[in-house]
């Protein structure tokens, strides 16, 4: 572990070997290297065009959380001339990943998942820092570790005291994959809190859910092409927002517009979508995903749901394990069942993210 530095220095990026290009976020390309004294592995987050706000938000979000449980640790920060770099320990496969495949979710799985998030965020809100990015490749698993991390806090901000000379500043409403983004957020509310992370939440818990079926693609619960049409999905699912009924002062939002569904149009409830699931799990994804942001579950009390001490527990390994696979991943099954693909449990986890770019191991850095 190394102590974090602030360093215009790039010798400062000499200290790692580069290895390969793992993937690339929005605003980064992220590789993975090696500390070439204490060999740890790590991932470095290469930020796109030095782009200045999103390194000082991940940078100023990591270093108040200091180590949280769940939350990504940063080890190091160096900033050069054109590029600014984080350094993390390296993870292995995100959630969009493990989506992608063909498996089949257990409900533990799933428990443990939405649980470890919950922690995350319990943390990151008592803190008063808000993710503002909470969506499947934003979470990680480590295999060694058997750990989930939630990573990106490159769209976070920190929420100001009450009474500060910022309390009522607005803030902006273009953040979050518009497939997780709020009600509120979508008609431009400019003062929110942590309920939004929860919403996005509830809709990563739906796609999880949703992976429950053996023949599901993974699919987003809403995934409007523009932000009314995400409103028109939401509405047809939970309800039109609605002053009288669901949300006082939901009229008030710059961007409100009442919605009214077609009389053809179709309407499902949460229970159509998600027959399976009990009714504690149903009661916990309600609460998440409710359209008022202040009558909508917080992470703490979320944390306190039925839905986590009921049958099927939360799988009790450090980290979810798949329980069981579709006719495609058993074709795998042997693999995945090697000695050195199994961990210490002998449970099998998610191989790590595919390559796109592999670069011969050892090089000097050079990005
Ligand atoms: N510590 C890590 N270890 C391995 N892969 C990582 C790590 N951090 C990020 N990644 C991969 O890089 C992707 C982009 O990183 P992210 O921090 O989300 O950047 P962006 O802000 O550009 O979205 C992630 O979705 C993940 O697949
Ligand atoms: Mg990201």
């Amino acid at each position: 572990m190394y102590s974090s530095s602030y360093s215009d220095d790039e010798e400062e990026l000499e200290q790692y070997e580069l290895i390969r290009k793992l993937d690339h976020g929005r605003f980064s390309v992220v590789y993975e290297g090696r500390h070439r004294t204490t060999q740890q592995l790590v991932a470095i987050k290469q930020i796109r065009y030095g782009s200045p706000a999103t390194f000082q938000r991940e940078v100023s979000a990591l270093r108040q959380l200091g180590k949280t449980p769940h939350v990504i640790q940063l080890l190091d920060s160096v900033s050069t001339t054109d590029y600014s770099y984080l350094i993390f320990e390296k993870l292995d496969s995100n959630l969009e990943q493990i989506l992608s495949k063909s498996t089949m979710l257990s409900l533990s799985w799933i428990k443990s998942c939405v649980q470890r998030i919950l922690m995350a965020l319990k943390h990151c809100h008592a803190k008063k820092i808000l993710h503002r990015d909470v969506k499947p490749n934003n979470i990680m698993f480590c295999q060694s570790t058997q750990e989930l991390y939630l990573i990106d806090f490159g769209q976070a901000r920190a929420l100001a005291e009450k009474g500060s000379a910022n309390a009522d500043a607005d803030m902006t409403t273009q953040v979050m994959n518009r497939n997780y983004r709020p009600p509120e957020l979508l008609m431009g509310e400019k003062r929110y809190n942590g309920s939004i992370d929860i919403w996005a939440l509830g809709c990563l818990f739906s796609d999880l859910l949703l992976k429950q079926d053996e023949n599901a693609t993974a699919a987003p619960l809403f995934s409007g092409k523009t932000d009314i049409d995400q409103l028109a999905q939401i509405s047809a699912l939970i309800g039109c927002p609605d002053e009288k009924t669901n949300w006082p002062g939901v009229a008030l939002l710059p961007n409100f517009i009442p919605i009214q569904l077609l009389e053809d149009q179709e309407r499902r409830s949460l229970q159509d979508v998600f027959p399976q699931l009990d009714s504690s799990g149903m009661d916990l994804l309600r609460q998440m995903l409710t359209l008022d942001p202040k009558q909508r579950i917080t992470a703490s009390k979320a944390l306190k749901h039925s839905f986590f001490t009921t049958e099927p527990l939360p799988c009790q390994e450090n980290a979810p394990s798949f329980s069981s696979f579709t006719r495609a991943a058993k074709k795998r099954k042997a693999q995945i069942h090697s000695p050195e693909n199994t961990t210490a449990t002998g449970t099998p986890l998610p191989s790590a993210p595919s390559t796109t770019s592999d670069k011969p191991k050892g090089r000097r850095i050079q990005f």
